[in-house]
């Protein structure tokens, strides 16, 4: 088997939530990697972490103790200003609720990222050529509240990739989407993702997910389990991806 290439590697992750007197450990010694080129997902019930482990990888939240290494870089050694140039730099998000930004077009909330990044240049082209790929090209003029719910994601998706992210997270990118849209939508961050050997860290409650994914996890009681549907060994790395209809 080809050698993996850790992309994320987390060691001894904690995270607990103060609230009041009450304290609550919502991640307990996690320890992990993903790998370049892998789909993993995130299984585990309404409240189990799942959304917390994806900002602690994304560094839009800090552990209260251990690491997570994205590419060997210590996002938690990081200084705020490092870890917001380095998410701009390496890392896509896909929000559950798109985010996407009521005043700027569709053109203009995918080249956001670029242009935050200093890239305005290449922005517009490197935005339309993902447009075209999502299917919205001739939309790029319109404002995100003319779109349906699977076109905004789609814009959201365009929007994760367009700098060329190494590592894309996803959570629950599908989760309000009807099952068609939802198949789409997912099929189509897939193949963008496999094309380019991205990693993708997919939170979900879909079950229909799993037999795409390389790896299957499970966030419960404060741990990250590998689980039954978990198919070893990883595919290998360069082998083309072919969704199945
Ligand atoms: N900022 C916060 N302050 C206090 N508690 C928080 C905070 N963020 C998350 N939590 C708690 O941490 C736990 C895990 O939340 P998280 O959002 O990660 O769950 P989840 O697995 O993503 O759930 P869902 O499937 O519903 O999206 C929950 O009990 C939640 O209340
Ligand atoms: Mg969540």
């Amino acid at each position: 088997m080809a050698t993996q290439q850790t992309v994320v590697h987390l060691h001894q992750l904690c995270k607990e939530f103060v609230e009041g007197n009450q304290r609550r450990q919502v991640l307990s010694h996690v320890n992990g990697d993903f790998y370049r080129g892998e789909f993993a997902v995130l299984l585990g019930k309404s409240g189990s972490g799942k959304s917390t482990l994806l900002n602690l990888i994304s560094g839009i939240e800090s552990p209260s103790s251990g690491e997570v290494l994205v590419a060997g870089n210590s996002i938690t050694a990081m200084k705020e200003r490092q870890r917001t140039l380095f998410r701009r730099d390496h890392i896509g998000f896909v929000f559950q609720f798109f985010n996407l930004i009521p005043t700027l077009t569709v053109l203009e909330n995918v080249t956001l990222p670029m242009e935050l990044a200093g890239n305005g240049r290449s922005a517009t082209q490197a935005a339309m050529n993902l447009l075209e790929q999502v299917g919205l090209a001739d939309r790029r003029d319109t404002f995100p509240d003319k779109l349906s719910r699977g076109e905004q994601q789609r814009v959201a998706i365009a929007r994760a990739l367009v700098h060329d992210p190494m590592l894309v997270l996803a959570d629950e990118p599908t989760g309000n989407l009807d099952e068609e849209t939802g198949q789409r939508v997912l099929k189509l961050l897939l193949d963008l993702t496999r094309r380019q050997n991205k990693t993708l860290i997919m939170a979900t409650h879909s079950a229909e997910v799993v037999p795409f994914a390389d790896r299957v996890f499970r966030v419960h009681d404060g741990q990250l389990l590998t689980t039954a549907e978990a198919v070893p060994p990883l595919r290998p790395l360069q082998k083309p991806f072919i969704v199945p209809n």
